[in-house]
């Protein structure tokens, strides 16, 4: 090596030694730049619009990450069989790990909004944003899915004694108290359903106070540190009552749907129990299901 070589290589060598950890940030930052560079320049799937995360309000990045790339593909910005974004690309844009980049990707080849081609990337999948009986959605969430405005009408919002069907859902001892939410929902003002939900005061004492009823009640949980991870839901048909029908503007003895939702923490523990009817005129139940392939690559 020419002397003039060392005597340029060597400090850089001894600096690199000196200064790995920086050195690695560099390498973090170039490679970011260069996949937002790489994306721009093709012009490729590019994410449209990219609303920072927040890291403060307790919600996993991959799951905020997961709801923007929903609201994409709902808005038409990701269409049908588009390809979606690189996870080298997603991580960049939101300065997020590649490991959580690819947890929001799976996660929404999960709901089989999009599915992935072994070598080939994944792609957005024809599924109409139904009835999502694949996530645990919040009545807000779903209507957002939809392109529809949520409001609500609070019948009533108390504490009471648990009742005995309640009791035994959440494994709640006698005598002990729930908030009993009653609600009429609305998508861009017409009446959807009403919705009877009773949660263990013990989960968010300050709920009662602090829950804005014109906002989503997963929302101010989530706010309160709060997750609903899973649910499990039982759909039946049945009629209208007189009452529900006026709510609900239908006539009397319309056929309805009866849902029965037990929600649980991530831990299992059920806290949420809700009662809700549904109009039959409106609502449709889309079970999409995923067969996972021989090779591992999930199916649109
Ligand atoms: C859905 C669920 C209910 C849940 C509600 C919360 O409608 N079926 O079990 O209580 O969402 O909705 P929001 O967060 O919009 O108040």
């Amino acid at each position: 090596m020419k002397h003039e070589t060392i005597f340029f290589v060597n400090p850089i060598i001894q600096s690199y030694r000196r200064h790995k950890d920086r050195m690695s940030q560099v390498w973090h930052l170039t490679r970011r730049w260069f996949w937002i560079y790489v994306m721009d320049s093709m012009n490729a799937q590019a994410l449209p619009q990219v609303t920072p995360l927040d890291r403060g309000n307790g919600i996993p990045l991959y799951h905020q990450i997961q709801r923007q790339l929903m609201e994409q593909i709902r808005s038409g910005a990701l269409r049908q069989s588009d390809p979606v974004p690189p996870v080298q690309e997603i991580a960049a844009r939101y300065g997020v790990s590649l490991m959580t980049a690819r947890q929001a990707v799976r996660s929404l080849c999960d709901l089989g909004l999009t599915y992935s081609r072994q070598g080939k990337g994944t792609f957005v999948s024809n599924t109409k944003l139904e009835k999502n009986f694949r996530q645990v959605m919040s009545f807000t969430e779903e209507m957002k899915t939809r392109g529809t405005t949520p409001k609500s009408k609070v019948l009533s919002f108390r504490i009471q004694v648990a009742p005995a069907e309640v009791r035994k859902a959440l494994n709640l001892s006698a005598g002990e108290k729930v908030f009993r939410l009653h609600r009429v929902r609305y998508g861009d003002n017409v009446p959807l359903g009403i919705e009877c939900s009773c949660l263990p005061v013990w989960l968010c004492p300050a709920l009662l106070k602090d829950y804005d009823t014109a906002s989503s009640l997963y929302r101010t949980l989530e706010l309160h540190g709060v997750f609903l991870m899973t649910a499990s839901e039982v759909v039946e048909v049945g009629r209208a009552n007189a009452d529900d029908a006026k709510l609900l503007r239908i006539a009397p003895r319309s056929p309805v749907f009866l849902f029965t939702r037990i929600s649980f923490l991530e831990d299992g523990k059920p806290v949420e129990f809700v009662k809700s009817t549904y109009r039959g005129d409106r609502y449709k139940i889309v079970n999409r299901l995923t067969r996972v392939r021989s090779d591992g690559a999930t199916t649109p």
